[in-house]
């Protein structure tokens, strides 16, 4: 039966780190005025009550992990620091002239790319200027991804003493030969040693990211993996499955063969062990990809029902305004999206002509927004209900989707209500797209989409 699941389910879709997705932006109706008109409104209706959340990405490695999906560049030249983050504080001003009253800072994001990359002093001149620009939120929650093969004990102290809590670090998997393929190696002792050096500290919240389908990966290196993982017990896990992505330029995909690769039905027994295993040891699945023990905020919020999801992933609260700062960042200002320029070059030369350097992006329209509204129902709550008469008569096609997947189990339908049941988890990527109008209307033609499972 689940095999034959598998075989259904297992298609390309997104992620639904938005809605629409970055493939369905309108960026032909989109423009650097309209965009910064949203910033302002988005600011306006919510900076006093809520604050405001920054994302500043932080592109720089020192060498390429083959599996990687993220926007990188690779270099060994640390002279690179110094005028990249200049950039990125000028870019904050650039925002601030919109602004007729400070930010206040409620959430931060370091991510990357690298951000350990920098030097503790470089990041400290970073935050402690943008901390100039900005108020800082009561209960602020502040976070970065470190590197667990160039994070010192400095970088976590110096972030911690900047109000830091929370860190995540790069673990993929420790069988040696899976980390030969993807060109990343990386002993035990260091994600032992950051690990141990952030809870001495006092970081509340550590996180680990491990990846399922890499490369030669089995269920019993898989397991070895997680064992040794629930050794330093972190507060959180992100379990990520492998986005095999090779045909988006500059991801650099490469270094092993895909018969290499866990077939699906591998990856997905690779998903539902991992899953029993973490859960058995006290983890608990709190959206796709992420797991928490009972303690941690993000399991909090989601009995609270708090959580929410954006370009970051999951979060514990919500801020309707997050800039996105740096090169590729992506902004959301709940009524529109914008991305910066792709290229460090590009972006920082947009910046210093005094340009807000998003170069696309895509104003959110009434049904947009709507069906946005179900999508991250779905992905944080895994439920949610709508209205046929009031909302729009395309759903009805979703609907005789959804009846399929009632009758295998994924879902349970109620009048104007779904809920993705235990067994369907696996496939809430599946469910969202039925709701996903835009793709419905325009299926892509080749592929653009990592697969669901
Ligand atoms: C920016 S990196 C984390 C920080 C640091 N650069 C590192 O590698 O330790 C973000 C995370 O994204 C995940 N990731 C990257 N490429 C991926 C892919 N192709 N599929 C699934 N997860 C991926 C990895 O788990 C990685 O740790
Ligand atoms: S996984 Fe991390 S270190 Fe490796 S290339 Fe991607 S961003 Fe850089």
């Amino acid at each position: 039966m689940k095999t034959s699941l598998v075989n259904k389910y297992n298609i390309p879709g997104p992620r639904y780190t938005s809605y629409p997705t970055v493939p369905y932006w309108d960026e032909a109706a989109f423009s650097s005025e309209d965009w910064q008109k949203s910033v302002v409104k988005s600011f306006n209706e919510s900076n006093s009550e809520e604050g405001i959340s920054i994302y500043i990405h932080l592109p720089f490695c020192e060498a390429l992990c083959t599996f990687c999906a993220c926007h990188k560049r690779i270099t060994k030249q640390h002279s690179v620091e110094t005028p990249y983050l200049e950039s990125v504080l000028q870019e904050m001003d650039l925002y601030l002239k919109l602004f007729n009253e400070k930010p206040k800072l409620k959430e931060l994001h370091l991510g990357g790319g690298t951000p350990t990359f920098f030097s503790p002093a470089n990041l400290k001149k970073l935050l402690e200027g943008l901390f100039e620009k900005v108020d800082i939120a009561e209960n602020q929650e502040f976070s970065f991804e470190g590197h667990p093969n160039n994070t010192t004990k400095e970088h976590l102290q110096t972030l911690f003493d900047l109000g830091f809590t929370r860190c995540s670090f790069g673990v993929q998997d420790y069988d040696p030969i899976v980390q030969k393929a993807i060109n990343r190696i990386q002993p035990f002792e260091n994600v032992k040693n950051v690990t141990e050096w952030a809870r001495e500290i006092g970081y509340k919240s550590i996180s680990h990211d491990l990846v399922f389908g890499l490369p030669h990966q089995t269920w019993e290196k898989m397991k070895h993996s997680i064992h040794r993982t629930l050794e330093l017990k972190p507060d959180r896990l992100a379990f990520y499955s492998y986005a095999h992505v090779p045909w988006i330029k500059g991801v650099g995909q490469r270094g092993f063969d895909e018969n290499d690769l866990p077939s699906g039905e591998e990856k997905r027994k690779l998903y539902e062990n991992g899953k029993q295993l973490l859960e058995d040891l006290g983890y608990i699945e709190v959206g796709m990809d992420h797991f928490s023990l009972e303690h941690d905020d993000l399991y909090q919020s989601l009995k609270s029902g708090d959580i929410h999801r954006n370009f970051m992933g999951y979060s514990s609260s919500k801020t309707q305004l997050m800039i996105g700062l740096g090169m590729s960042a992506i902004s959301d200002s709940w009524y529109a999206f914008a991305q910066n320029e792709k290229s460090v070059d590009e972006y920082q030369k947009r910046v210093a002509e005094g340009k807000i350097p998003v170069f696309r992006g895509h104003i959110l329209n009434e049904e947009d927004l709507k069906i946005r509204q179900h999508i991250l129902n779905l992905m944080c709550r895994l439920e949610t209900s709508w209205d046929v008469q009031t909302e729009f008569p395309e759903l009805e096609n979703a609907i005789a989707n959804l009846k399929e997947m009632e009758a295998d189990g994924l879902i349970e339908i109620e009048k104007n209500h779904i809920k993705i049941t235990e067994k369907g988890r696996a496939f809430t990527r599946n469910v969202a797209m039925t709701f996903d109008l835009r793709m419905l209307r325009n299926k892509p033609e080749t592929r653009i989409f990592s697969m669901t499972v």
